[in-house]
């Protein structure tokens, strides 16, 4: 199947998914969050990807944010469905059971950056530039911004970034913890996919329950998510990949994962 605004390309257990509307600085309209939500959902179902790339084309933009074209025509309760269409994606970009890394390849503004704070992980090219800019437009994050930017960088620098609506660059975003690597734009596709490889060659079944016990931490205390660590801790203990991996241990010998 393929998409209006979204390039798919599955490769080696690698899915890279392709914000597509150069021209709009692959701003996100109605019509490519409905894709990407589609996409996502396909993804899940597709048992032959291990790892999702999330990305922006051209060298300027991973996104510039919703499209303010469509925003201008809202009013309030359909202001509330748009913002919660926005999170319902995100949300399930969130929770995808497969890794999502973000490779942010110039402009994350807006929606832009709150799709990055959705992935997993995050790297940008030396060119990145994140920002909240909402309030220069009289509104204030919908998809998600105020409460995962918050809980990422802290309250005060995400007060700042959304209240003073400044960009920062990809320096800064490393340095507060933003994002986990910084590359020249020209190595930032292959250092994703040589990231992405190297998950997708570990026992699959672990790599999936190590990203349930992380992202349940954002939302119960630290005693609930050890409890549940232990129980997912359990259930690696019962998997194919985990005899594998521990007996090619001791028989120092590389595992032969069967993801299962
Ligand atoms: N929604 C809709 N269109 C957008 C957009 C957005 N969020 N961001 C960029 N575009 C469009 C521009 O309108 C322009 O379209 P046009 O050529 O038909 O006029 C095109 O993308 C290129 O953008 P332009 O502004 O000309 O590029 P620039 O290099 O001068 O500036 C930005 C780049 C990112 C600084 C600037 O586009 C910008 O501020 N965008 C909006 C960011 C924002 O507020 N996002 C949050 C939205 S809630």
């Amino acid at each position: 199947m393929s998409y209006k605004n979204i390039l798919l390309d599955i490769n080696e257990h690698i899915a890279i998914v392709t914000l597509n509307r150069p021209d709009k600085l692959n701003a996100l309209n109605h019509d490519t969050l409905t894709e990407l939500k589609e996409v996502f959902e396909r993804l899940k179902s597709d048992e032959n990807v291990f790892v999702v790339i999330v990305t922006g084309s051209g060298e300027k933009a991973f996104v510039a944010g919703a499209d303010i074209s469509e925003i201008n025509k809202l009013n309030m309760l359909e202001g509330k469905k748009f913002a919660e269409f926005g999170q319902s994606v995100f949300s399930i970009i969130e929770k995808f059971d497969k890794p999502v890394i973000a490779a942010v390849n110039g402009f994350a503004l807006g929606g832009g950056c709150e799709l990055a704070l959705a992935c997993h992980i995050r790297l940008a090219s030396e060119n990145a530039k994140f920002g909240q800019p909402e309030v220069n437009l009289g509104i204030i994050p919908g998809y998600g911004g105020t409460q995962r930017l918050t809980r990422l960088i802290n309250s005060g620098r995400a007060a700042e970034m959304i209240l003073t609506a400044d960009m920062i660059d990809a320096a800064e975003a490393l340095r507060i913890g933003l994002v986990s690597k910084v590359y020249p734009q020209s190595e930032l596709q292959s250092k994703a996919y040589e990231m992405a490889a190297r998950i997708a060659s570990k026992g699959q079944q672990a790599v999936r329950l190590a990203l349930k016990a992380i992202k349940i931490a954002d939302e119960v205390s630290s005693k609930e998510g050890q409890n549940f660590e232990a129980v997912l801790f359990a259930l690696s203990c019962g998997t194919e990949d985990f005899k594998e991996g521990t007996e090619a241990f001791l028989e120092k010998r590389k595992p032969n994962f069967s993801n299962k």
